[in-house]
């Protein structure tokens, strides 16, 4: 079993690239035929999408445009409490078919938020397009139009997810062990 160290945390292999690879292969097809003939912007969600994004558009087919976003947390001067607004946005979405690309999907809260603050740019239709998706940790009732795949809830790394900022180059995806 192929194990790494990031800073105090074990982890090992659990999604080896050739998946991964198969994963997004399977996702552009679905998108590739769904989306014919629709005005397409793909919007990666950043830091943690930038792999998987990269890597499915390359293999879409149809006329689209594509754009990144990135929540920032923004600290109210009257409120004590932090709001997480998208940055990024602009006049690009109204009356698009927007594909939201998200590296994965836990609690579903950062999802509930971006969904509510796209909807606001008045697109004609937003999908959501995750390359994980973890059932057992959703608090949130999200619907997710296209998943690659749906895994435990443990806490993973490795191609564009990151712990505490490291991981995001390997290519394979890890979990985090207990020992
Ligand atoms: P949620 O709001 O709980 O659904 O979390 C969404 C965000 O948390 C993702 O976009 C990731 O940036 C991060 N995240 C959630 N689970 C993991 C994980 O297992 N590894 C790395 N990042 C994660």
């Amino acid at each position: 079993m192929k194990t790494l160290k990031i800073l105090n945390k074990k982890f090992e292999l659990f999604i080896e690239a050739s998946e991964i690879y198969e994963m997004v292969e399977k996702l552009a097809k679905k998108l590739n035929q769904d989306l014919k003939g629709k005005e397409v912007v793909f919007l990666g969600i950043l830091n943690g999408a930038f792999i998987f994004a990269a890597d499915l558009i390359r293999k879409i087919k149809i006329d689209c445009q594509v754009t990144f976003v990135k929540m920032a947390s923004y600290k109210g001067t009257l409120t004590t409490g932090s709001v997480e607004t998208l940055i990024g946005i602009g006049d690009e979405l109204r009356n698009k078919t927007v594909v939201i690309l998200e590296d994965i999907v836990d609690t579903g809260l950062t999802l509930e938020n971006i969904l509510q603050q796209i909807e606001s740019h008045k697109p004609a239709k937003i999908l959501v397009a995750a390359l994980l998706f973890k059932p057992d940790a959703c608090v949130r009732d999200i619907k997710i139009d296209y998943i690659g795949k749906e895994i435990p809830n443990d806490f993973v790394i490795g191609y564009g997810l990151d712990y505490n900022g490291f991981g995001r180059n390997i290519p394979e995806i890890y979990k985090v062990t207990t020992t």
